[in-house]
């Protein structure tokens, strides 16, 4: 890697360490505990930067509904069209004879795409869906 690293020593409970090396295992080979701590603060910096509502930031909504439900993809393609500036892709998949999956991928500021996200998910007929957000600043700036 060729950003600079600071060393730190650190001092933590036992059983928290405990649960630190358990969580590193489960993420597999590639990562050691410096790296999981590092995801961790990334993570935390990532919920704070989304939580400024005038922050630059990503999201993907993944809604599932029924396309019987009456006029319901025509009422969520016209959310769509209305914010055709921040939706930069929608997935459509017809899960089964009768059930659509589709995953929304936005772009803008935290508190605005959060509302479309709302929206969304508020309209009459969606079954289930969750919306995650992400701040590409945060986590890239030094990962060249
Ligand atoms: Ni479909």
């Amino acid at each position: 890697m060729a950003e600079d690293l600071s060393r730190i020593s650190l001092a933590i409970p036992t059983d928290l360490l405990q649960g630190l090396d358990e969580l590193t295992e489960r993420r597999g080979i590639q990562k050691n505990r410096s790296e999981v701590i590092r995801d961790l603060i990334r993570d935390a910096l990532v919920d704070e930067t989304v939580a400024d509502p005038d922050a630059e930031v990503m999201g993907t909504l993944t809604i599932v509904f029924n396309h019987h439900a009456n006029d319901l993809q025509e009422r969520l393609d016209e959310i769509q069209h209305a914010h055709f500036q921040e939706i930069v892709a929608t997935t459509h998949v017809h899960a089964d004879a009768h059930n659509c999956l589709e995953v929304i991928i936005m772009r803008g500021k935290s508190a605005q795409i959060q509302e479309i996200a709302d929206r969304l998910l508020g309209t009459k007929g969606v079954r289930h869906g969750e919306f995650v957000i992400t701040s590409i600043e945060e986590t890239a700036q030094h990962e060249h």
